[in-house]
């Protein structure tokens, strides 16, 4: 059967809403758009052209999706293709089918990186008017006054303007823990060199809901259905959002 003629509910269940009663249920229940229109139950789509969404949050439902979670290592470049010929994020996880990375983590950045083909979700993850928040382990030179923190916290003037307010937290003399909302270039290294305590190690530890768990540096998994949706519902801007429960 082609992608053209697969119905509604049989889709959402695929990409992990739920059996295809309860995703009955939720287009029966009037929680689920099409290109914006509220869908009827028989429905069909083709999932590789249609926009859909459950409670307003974006749902990727092409058959060939595919996310995976990276724990980058440093000295590994952010890209598919270095024409310098230097170590890249896409050869350490599979080849096939071809993925990009999410965002950009700098070369001696470790942690966390999404490696996607679902264009969608790449960029609600990274544009700041969804405001995903991403969260980093820096180790600094120094230890941080608490005028230094506080200045972390409501806002450093950085080249390109003035940072958001960000959660900071010392966990050890040395050794911040940020989370920021903006992702603008190296943004938590010149925040901290701002402050006079430029990083010495960094480490995303998460990305919205997505934690590093036990992932080991330089190894990748596959995100489950329900960790996808996690991210979607993470990267859906209040205003996009409607009424009923989150869906599952
Ligand atoms: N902030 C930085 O300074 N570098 C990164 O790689 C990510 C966030």
């Amino acid at each position: 059967m082609s992608a053209a003629s697969e119905r509604l509910q049989k889709a959402l269940a695929r990409a992990g809403l739920g059996s295809r009663r309860s995703c009955e249920e939720l287009i029966e229940a009037g929680r689920v758009t099409v290109d914006g229109a509220v869908a009827r139950l028989g429905r069909r789509i083709d999932a590789d052209s249609v926009v859909v969404a459950v409670d307003g949050v974006v749902i990727g439902l092409a058959a060939d999706l595919v996310h995976y979670l990276l724990n980058k290592p440093a000295g590994v470049v952010t890209t598919a293709d270095d024409p310098q010929g230097r170590p890249i994020v896409t050869d350490l996880a599979p080849g096939e089918p071809r993925v990009f990375p999410v965002g950009r983590l700098d070369i001696d950045t470790e942690g966390l990186l999404v490696l996607t083909n679902d264009g969608e979700l790449a960029h609600r993850l990274t544009h700041p008017s969804f405001g995903v928040p991403k969260e980093y382990l820096a180790h600094v030179a120094g230890r941080p006054s608490r005028a230094a923190v506080r200045a972390l916290r409501s806002g450093v003037d950085l080249d390109d303007g003035p940072t958001a307010p960000a959660k900071v937290a010392v966990v050890a003399p040395g050794l911040l823990r940020i989370e920021i909302h903006e992702g603008r270039n190296r943004q938590v290294r010149r925040m901290c060199e701002a402050v006079g305590h430029p990083v010495r190690r960094l480490v995303r530890t998460r990305i919205g809901p997505i934690g590093v768990g036990s992932l080991r540096p330089g190894r990748w998994r596959r995100l489950e259905p329900p960790e996808v949706r996690s991210l979607e519902r993470a990267a859906t801007a209040p205003g996009e959002r409607t009424g009923g429960p989150p869906p599952r």
